[in-house]
Order: C-alpha cells, then structure tokens, then sequence
C-alpha cells in the first residue's frame, strides 16, 4: 500500500508515496464504518487506503490542484467520501459539525507540489519563486524582495534554525537592490554564494527553501489551529494521527499532546497538568519509518508519526504557550 502510485495516468504528476500508512492505520483504527477527516489530502493516498478499510472520509486540502485526485475517489467511493477545499486550521468548522472519530494530518508539501517548477517550490528546478500551497497571498518572492533584512534574517533563523542567517540575508538585499530575486535558481545561486557548499553535503538551499515555505504558508500556525480544531472537533475517544517532517513541527504536536513535555519555555513554576486535566492519552510512542521504508521512499526519512487519542476533558482555548512557537516579524 504505501507504494500505491496516483490513481489515474490522466491526473495531475505526482505520483506521491503516503509515509508511513500503515502505522497511520493502526493509529486511527478501528476503522471500519468510522468517519475520519484527512485534513491534508494531497494525492489521497491516506483517504484511500482509509476509504478500502471501510472508513468515511472528509478530505481537505488548501491546494486547488489535488481536485481531479479528490473527484477521482469520489467517483470510486460515492457517498463515503467527500473534499472541502480549505485549511486544516478550520477543520472542525469544515467537518460541519458532523461526528468524527479521526482526524489525520500528514504536514508539508506534496511530492507534486515539489515536483512542478511552476510552483516554485524546488530549488532544483528553476521556476518562479512561488511557494504557496493555495496560489494566493504572499508568495516567497514577495517576502523574500519585500522584508526588510533583520525580519529576513530572523525568518531563516525561526524557521531553518539558520546560524548564518545574517549573512545570507545581507547576500539577498545587496543583490535584490540591483534587480529583484524572481525564480528559484536565482536565490539559491545567492544562498550558495553566500554561505558556499561543501562537496557531499546537500545543496545549501535545502534548509533555507523549507524555512521561506514555512513562511509563506503560515505552517506552524495552521499546525497550531489545527489541533486545536481536532481538540474542540473530537470525542472522547476520537484519535488523533500527526506526521511531521520538521523538527519545529514534532516538538509544536508533542508539547501540544502533551503539557508536560513544555521544555524550557514552560515556566517550571506552573503546576504541571494534572493527568485528569489531560486532553490527550497517547495512543503509541512516536514512530519513524523503518529502513525498509526510508529506503523506497527517502522522503521518509525525517517524517515522526506522533498518536494520541481524546480524553473527556474539555477542549482548550487555543494558546501557543508551552508550544515553542517561533516567529519572525518584529522579532529582536
Ligand atoms: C504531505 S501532503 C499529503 C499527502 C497525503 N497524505 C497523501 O497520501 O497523498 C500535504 C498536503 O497537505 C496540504 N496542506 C498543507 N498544509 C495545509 C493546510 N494548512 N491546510 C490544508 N491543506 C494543507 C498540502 O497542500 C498538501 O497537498
């Protein structure tokens, strides 16, 4: 199964292989007959395999390209299953209110979103420097021509954990004075001019591309809502299934799933929650793709599966605190 390739030889390029399915599964299970919002749909490869294991699924996705994959399932599945165009940050306003027993979120780009280089995603492809899942708002050539250097630099910082950022953020105004930095190939070339490559290591632009995407998409407050929607959205007992790719995502999903694990930015002079006060009960340790699996697909490399299913506690108002929720505007 997590081998399936895209439905239809006629849908858009892909194809993009789920990550670790079968622990998703497992985490979400039992599945028959339960109803499950994927709130991050892509190529439907965790919709399907819910659908064949006799689930109903709400898909939703933010990026107009996955329909004709969306439409693909609904021909399949009738009735069972059904897509709402939106962010995952209002899922259990997109849900409808209707009783959901999962909620699964598989956080980041789309294999087909890095593959097209009109999406200007990929620094290996040149092509406009886009980066926006849902084609509107600020793209990454807005913030990357437009912000002023210290918020540049402390975006790299916040979101690529960049020591060098500074340096490479004085690289890209200096040259965005002389003409603005419009294509992929154009800032990664100044990404390497700045901070140079060292043979073997991945190209200098990996880190930084991811760092501007989590920007311009707003990832890490949308992951943020979107737990805390799944909180207010499930019932007791309803599981929660989250598969990140970053370290700034995993530690957001552990904290929120668990107070206690706040670290250093958690006042050690709160009390610490009260395990009746819990909102989640882990379901299993955090899994990683095992070799086999990172092997087939090497995306799978860095993906955390993190499961948790819903106490009778009531939901939390959404807070960042305890969350280490970094950000870059206005930042010191
Ligand atoms: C890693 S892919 C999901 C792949 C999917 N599990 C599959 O098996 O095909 C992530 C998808 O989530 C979507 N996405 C990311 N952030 C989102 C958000 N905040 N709201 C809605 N969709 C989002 C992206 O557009 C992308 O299609």
């Amino acid at each position: 199964m997590g081998q399936r390739t895209a439905p239809e030889n006629s849908l858009p390029t892909g194809p993009h292989v789920p990550v670790l399915l079968a622990e998703v599964l497992a985490a979400l299970s039992p599945l028959e007959g339960a109803r499950i919002v994927d709130g991050t749909f892509g190529a439907g490869g965790y919709s399907r395999a819910l659908l064949e294991a006799g689930a109903t699924v709400i898909a939703i996705d933010r990026d107009p390209n996955v329909t004709p994959f969306a439409e693909a399932l609904g021909t399949e599945f009738g009735t069972r299953f059904s897509f709402v165009p939106g962010a995952f940050s209002a899922l259990d306003v997109l849900a409808a209110g209707a009783p959901v027993d999962g909620v699964v979120l598989d956080i980041g780009v789309s294999s087909m979103q890095l593959d097209e280089p009109g999406r200007g995603f990929s620094f290996m492809r040149d092509g406009p420097l886009d980066m926006r899942m849902a084609g509107e708002g600020e793209s990454a050539a807005d913030l990357v021509n437009g912000l002023e250097e210290t918020d540049l630099a402390n975006l790299l910082y916040a979101f690529g954990e960049e020591r060098k950022s500074r340096r490479i953020a004085h690289t890209i105004v200096a040259a965005r004075a002389a003409e603005p930095i419009t294509t992929t190939a154009q800032l990664a070339r100044l990404i390497e001019k700045s901070i140079g490559r060292k043979p073997g290591d991945a190209h200098p632009a990996t880190r930084r591309f991811q760092a501007l995407r989590i920007a311009v998409n707003n990832e890490l407050d949308e992951l943020v809502e979107g737990l805390f929607a799944a909180e207010r959205l499930l019932p007791e007992g309803g599981r929660l299934a989250v598969v990140a790719f970053h370290s700034l995502e995993d530690r957001i999903v552990k904290r929120f799933l668990d107070p206690d694990k706040g670290g250093p930015t958690q006042s050690r002079h709160l009390p610490q929650a009260r395990s009746d006060d819990r909102r989640w009960v882990e379901v299993a340790k955090a899994r990683k793709a095992g070799a086999a699996e990172t092997g087939r697909n090497p995306r799978a490399r860095s993906a955390v599966l993190r499961s948790a299913k819903r106490s009778g506690a009531g939901p939390r108002p959404v807070s960042v605190a305890g969350l280490s929720v970094p950000s870059f505007r206005g930042a010191a």
